[in-house]
């Protein structure tokens, strides 16, 4: 029996200092041009959600998604986010140049809450193109931004307008 459970033991200090090896001898893959492994995606995605459930503060949005706020958000969205992250009816053209790719929020939504995206956008996603955005955003800033995404494809009219420049009717 205790030279089974030694036998268990030297095989997994081998199967450590194997995957060590390969680490150290260069062998991971580590071109953003390639895509990740199922696997590897997989692990990754798995963990970074269950990182930000975990984290997130559980609190609905402090800042009300007033057409003000909104248009706020949206400006904001447009100078920092929209360049990887594109805005409804346009695209990054190369979202697939940062590996993992930026989702295009404006097509694929978010499964985050409120309290969620303002986590993210705060923090940014280690080993990723997310920037940890509250290195100069000010948290009501951040709060804006997330009441933004969240209803950037289901905006009032009037927001919608100003955004994109357009006078208003009657004008
Ligand atoms: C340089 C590119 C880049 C910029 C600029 C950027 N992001 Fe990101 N963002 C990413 C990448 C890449 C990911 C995916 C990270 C991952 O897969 O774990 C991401 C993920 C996210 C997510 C998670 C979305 C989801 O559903 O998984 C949110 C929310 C987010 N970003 C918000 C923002 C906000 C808000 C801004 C602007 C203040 C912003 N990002 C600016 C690259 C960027």
């Amino acid at each position: 029996m205790k030279n089974f459970f030694l036998g268990v033991l030297a095989t997994l200090l081998l199967l450590v200092l194997g995957g060590f090896g390969c680490l150290r001898l260069g062998l991971a893959e580590v071109r953003g041009d390639v895509p990740a492994s199922r696997l590897e995606d997989y692990l990754m995605r798995a963990a970074v959600h269950a990182a930000v459930r975990r984290n997130a503060p559980e609190l609905s949005n402090p800042v009300q998604p007033t057409d003000e706020n909104l248009i706020a958000g949206g400006k904001q969205y447009r100078g920092e986010c929209a360049g990887c992250h594109g805005a409804p009816g346009k695209q990054n053209k190369f979202p697939h140049a940062l590996n993992p790719s930026a989702p295009q929020l404006a097509v694929v939504g978010t499964e985050y809450t409120e309290a969620q995206v303002f986590w993210v956008a705060k923090h940014g996603i280690r080993r990723t193109g997310m920037f940890a955005n509250g290195a100069w955003d000010s948290d009501q800033e951040l709060w804006t931004l997330a009441a933004f995404i969240k209803r950037m494809n289901n905006l009032p009219q009037h927001v919608k307008d100003e955004l994109e420049n357009k006078p208003k009717s009657g004008e």
